[in-house]
């Protein structure tokens, strides 16, 4: 049995509780349920206890000289944070198109032209398992020291059989190897291959009769996501995919509306989708379609900010009854970072997220986008002891100093990790 861990005298404990309530909306979203003086104690990985260290004190008054002490005074305590959106797991780096942008090209244009997704598939492809486990598991190391415990991770560099179990099996590996929680998604409808150009509707069907069932077979995934987008794949050919994965027990999540507006909030909630992504060009009628059927958006402001377009329209559809949840998109393209504190200042600065909605979207909602909000996400008894300490007082100074890491201290599952 190890030692109980008990974090003492946090200025602030943001522990989110939620009581199992589910997606926040509106002006739940600023509920972060606070306390001061607060005070966690931990045994075997879980949250045993929280409140403030006077009542934990009493509460374990013959037990205290038995745990390892954290004196967290002057310092902001949360729960470790949620990424509920990565392409963790590739081939390559993209650095030369990143110079073809601001040369003036835009990022449609170099994938149609072979280069972009299509570039880090042909990387990926030609990449052994040792070599991706290799270049994941530095990321996820650079995710732990942000501060984040829990991500998604997204296949979709392989579009053949082959690369995307290659991918998948990769995260399952890296879940069991690493100490981040990640939680995988089949997204073999990221892209048209190149050796499918002109035959879209016929990689559909290969994509359903050929992919789907193994990952379900091997059990890799626990959602299906498309990359719904002019050009890419229709909102028809979205909602077969996301309809036949539904019949091998995959949650639908949508790539929706980034580019161009072009339906992808409406079939989100049209066919309940857990969490629609992206949405800079979501229209009002989407966004109210999502507000009703529950849909969570899941924006990504650092990939609005890397490909210098207007963020999505976070706060209006905070406002509108959407519950918000926020991610890094990590990926080689359009958001090559692994920094959710960023997200969290993007989310204030680009989208008016107010600081208490942007550190829910980015821990209790995010889990909530991924199926995880009875484990992770907030700091409950019964819960993971995944837990941050922050070289802030509160969180307000969390988003307000922006751009900086301000991670002290990592705990995963009661392990100290950073
Ligand atoms: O979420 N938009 C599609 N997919 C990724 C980008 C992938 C890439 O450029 O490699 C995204 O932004
Ligand atoms: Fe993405």
């Amino acid at each position: 049995m190890s030692k109980p861990i008990w974090i003492k005298h946090a200025a602030q404990l943001a522990t989110l509780a939620s009581e199992g309530k589910g997606p926040r909306s509106k002006e739940a979203m600023s509920e972060l349920g606070l306390i001061e003086d607060g005070s966690i104690w931990i045994e075997e990985g879980m949250i045993k206890a929280v409140g403030t260290t006077n009542e934990l004190e009493e509460r374990y008054a013959d037990r205290v000289n038995e745990a390892e002490v954290v004196d967290a005074t002057d310092h902001l305590v949360t729960p470790g944070l949620v990424d509920p959106h990565t392409h963790v797991v590739y081939g390559g780096s993209r650095e030369r198109e990143f110079e073809m942008r601001l040369e003036g090209a835009s990022y449609m244009d170099i994938m149609n032209a072979g280069g972009g997704i299509h570039a880090t598939t042909r990387m990926t492809r030609e990449a052994l398992e040792e070599e991706l486990i290799e270049q994941t598991t530095l990321r996820l190391d650079s995710f732990l020291a942000h501060g984040v415990t829990t991500v998604e991770g997204k296949s979709g560099y392989g579009m053949n059989l082959e690369t995307e179990l290659k991918q998948l099996r990769v995260m399952k590996k890296l879940q069991e190897q690493h100490a981040i929680d990640l939680v995988p998604t089949f997204m073999g409808a990221h892209a048209v291959p190149a050796e499918y150009k002109g035959r879209e509707d016929e990689f559909v069907d290969q994509l359903i009769n050929e992919m789907l069932p193994v990952v379900a077979e091997e059990k890799l995934a626990e959602f299906n996501d498309v990359f719904c987008e002019k050009g890419v794949f229709t909102p028809e050919q979205t909602e077969r995919i996301l309809d036949a994965g539904k019949r091998f027990g995959l949650i639908p999540k949508i790539h929706a509306d980034e580019i161009e507006s072009y339906g992808g909030a409406e079939l989100a909630a049209k066919i309940g989708s857990i969490s629609a992504e992206h949405l800079l060009k979501a229209s009002d009628a989407g966004i109210k379609a999502m507000a009703k059927a529950g849909t969570i958006a899941c924006l990504l402001p650092a990939t609005a900010l890397y490909l210098r377009e207007e963020a999505a329209a976070g706060r209006k559809m905070i406002d509108e009854g959407v519950a918000v949840a926020i991610s890094t998109d990590c990926n080689p393209g359009s958001s090559p970072t692994t920094s959710m504190p960023l997200v969290m200042n993007l989310a204030c600065i680009s989208m008016r997220l107010t600081p208490a909605e942007a550190l829910t979207a980015a821990t209790y909602n995010a889990a909530c986008a991924i199926n995880r909000e009875e484990k992770v996400g907030s700091l409950e008894v019964g819960k993971q002891a995944d837990i941050v300490l922050w070289n802030v007082k509160n969180y307000q100074e969390l988003q307000y100093l922006f751009g900086v890491n301000h991670v002290k201290a990592v705990w995963k599952k009661g392990v100290k990790v950073v």
